[in-house]
């Protein structure tokens, strides 16, 4: 049994608990869950779905045998959870990679470490994911497509084969993006879109069809 640590201790934290305990219910005895890091000290030592917030996030340097995951983030600061991994300088070995038992993982799938798949996210066939992505439940990702490092997207989200989400770009719930289509680096498509054709980087578009509402706020 591996000991685990989660950085971040909200909404997206707690749903990576659950999927570490629904790994646990199918595979007993695969994660030690230690609790939640979190730099807000008025918060150690309170609870989260009975998971314990243990410390800081300089806590993981205490316990070098135990993974992470990073799972802090949200669409006003997409940027935190690179900001975080800059900072804590592990080697890719420390960070776990999250698959909710659920989820339907294809042939010729690659995910990297410190990626979370939550529940009934599928994955067709020769779907790259890179590091530290997150995916909401009921995502679909087909044939080719191509998900680069911190890129996050959202429930319900849709993408025709060989899409490529660009590093740290972030799709709004519900969203679907047409075939072959490129999302940019540190772009946002907000909830519900219709992407259609490529989105530049740094960019948010929103609608249907979607198109550019403003630009990406320097980090958030
Ligand atoms: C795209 C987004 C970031 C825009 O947020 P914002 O910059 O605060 O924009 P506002 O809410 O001020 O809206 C600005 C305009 O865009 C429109 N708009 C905002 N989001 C939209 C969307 N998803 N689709 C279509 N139009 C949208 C608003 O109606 C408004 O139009 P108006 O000026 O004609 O009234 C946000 O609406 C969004 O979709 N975030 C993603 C949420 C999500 O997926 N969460 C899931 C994980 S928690």
């Amino acid at each position: 049994m591996t000991d685990l640590l989660i950085a971040g201790a909200g909404g997206f934290a707690r749903e990576t608990a659950s999927a570490v305990q629904a790994i646990n219910r199918v595979s007993p005895g695969t994660w030690n869950l230690q609790g939640f890091l979190d730099d807000d000290s008025s918060l150690h030592g309170t609870e989260r779905g009975g998971v314990p917030i243990i410390g800081p996030l300089s806590m993981v340097d205490d316990m070098p045998d135990a993974a992470i995951v990073v799972c802090i983030g949200n669409p006003r600061n997409f940027h935190a959870r690179q900001m975080v991994v800059e900072r804590l300088r592990l080697p890719a070995e420390r960070y776990a990679t999250i698959v909710h038992p659920s989820a339907s993982v294809g042939s010729g799938c690659l995910i990297g470490p410190g990626t979370v798949l939550l529940a009934q996210v599928a994955l067709t066939a020769d779907v790259t994911v890179g590091q530290h992505v997150a995916i909401m439940p009921q995502v679909v990702l087909t044939h080719d497509d191509e998900i680069a490092d911190y890129v996050t997207i959202a429930s319900g989200v849709r993408l025709g084969g060989g899409v490529r989400l660009a590093r740290g770009a972030y799709v709004g719930a519900g969203a679907l993006v047409r075939e072959s289509t490129v999302v940019g680096e540190w772009s946002l498509v907000g909830m519900g879109s219709v992407v259609l054709r490529d989105v530049p980087p740094g960019e948010v578009w929103v609608g249907n069809p979607a198109r550019q509402l403003r630009l990406v706020q320097a980090r958030g």
